[in-house]
């Protein structure tokens, strides 16, 4: 039988480094993303890439250790199917659209299309997440949110996603039809994997052992208790972050695009200033788009430490830089099969 599975690349409007502290975020799929195409069968699941050297070789019944499978791009692949233990196995390709290491999810859009073309659409999108999250933490290491594979898999054509990432409830949030988002690359490669992205995450549960409770449970006022200067600017990131996410999912579900925009803007300096996370090509990506006429606001999307800038914007707004997608939110996670 032969299948395609597609999983979709994401942005995040705004809540970065805010999931692992189980935080509130505002993603939404573009129409970048990884499909596999192939057929179900064997007890083998075997792919190649239009993109990567190698093929993916993993048995049904899963590998011990996914973080040592090579080729490595391989790893991905390893660990989810060690977490989904199909009854199948899988014999395909893997086709990407997405610039990888560029700030884009393109790991989860990896691990959710293969999880996808092995039976994941049966689970319910919270449970498949949680799959591929763990896959992602077993596979290279970075003890990440589940942000990206549940945007992944559970966004809606037009609607960004805001998840409370304790409760894991999502709420469509209509994108304006007047606006799009205009994503443009930094050039510089980002690796999560032996970057500081686990060093943030160990700074912030530092910062909640000394406040004594959950960021998400603070107001910024709190975090100035924290005597230590860096743990203090972290932890007013997240609180900060976390109230700048409602209010950007409230003026884009009524329109008020301007606000939205300079909420991005300050989630920008949060990001460079608190967070230490952005870089100077980011930076000057932020300063030159918000000069721009048609310009709302703009920000880094994802991580940080490289990767794109998203520019909130009328459509059709003239921007200059590299641009790898513009437009509204995409639909997520799909399998059709024939
Ligand atoms: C990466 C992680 C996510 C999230 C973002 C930052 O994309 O995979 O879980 O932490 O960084 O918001």
């Amino acid at each position: 039988m032969g299948l395609r599975a597609w999983a979709p690349g994401r942005v995040n409007l705004i809540g970065d480094h805010t999931d692992y502290m189980g935080g509130l975020v505002l993603p939404m799929a573009i129409g970048l993303g990884i499909e596999i195409t192939g057929d179900r069968g064997g007890n083998w699941v075997m792919l190649g890439s239009d993109r990567f050297e190698g093929v993916a070789e993993v048995p049904v019944s899963g590998v011990p250790d996914p973080s040592t499978v090579e080729p490595t791009w391989g790893r991905y692949v390893a660990a989810v199917v060690d977490e989904v233990r199909p009854d199948d196995g899988l014999v395909g390709m893997v086709h990407s659209t997405l610039p990888p290491g560029s700030g884009l999810a393109s790991s989860a859009a990896l691990e959710v299309a293969v999880a996808t073309a092995l039976g994941a659409d049966r689970l319910d999108p919270v449970a498949a997440a949680k799959a591929c999250q763990r896959a992602e933490q077993r596979a290279v290491g970075v003890p990440c949110g589940i942000m990206d594979q549940l945007v992944a898999l559970a966004a809606v054509e037009g609607m960004a996603l805001r998840i409370d990432c304790d409760t894991l409830a999502i709420e469509h949030v209509p994108f304006p039809e007047d606006a799009e988002i205009v994503v443009i690359q930094s050039g510089q490669h980002r690796e999560l994997a032996g970057s500081a992205y686990a060093q943030r995450r160990k700074e912030c549960e530092a910062a909640e052992r000394i406040l004594g409770r959950r960021l998400r449970d603070c107001s910024p006022i709190d975090a100035e208790a924290i005597e230590d200067p860096v743990l203090r600017r972290r932890a007013r990131h997240v609180i900060t972050e976390n109230e700048r996410v409602d209010a950007v999912a409230r003026a884009l579900a009524t329109g008020q695009l301007s606000y939205a925009g300079e909420l991005l803007v300050a989630s920008h300096a949060s990001m460079r200033d608190d967070f230490e996370v952005s870089t100077p090509a980011l930076d000057e990506i932020v300063a030159a788009a918000r000069g721009v006429p048609g310009v709302y606001g703009a920000r880094v999307t994802g991580a940080g430490f490289g990767g794109c800038v998203i520019v909130l914007c009328r459509p059709k707004t003239r921007l200059s830089g590299p641009i790898v997608w513009r437009g509204r939110p995409a639909a997520g996670a799909s399998l059709t099969t024939d």
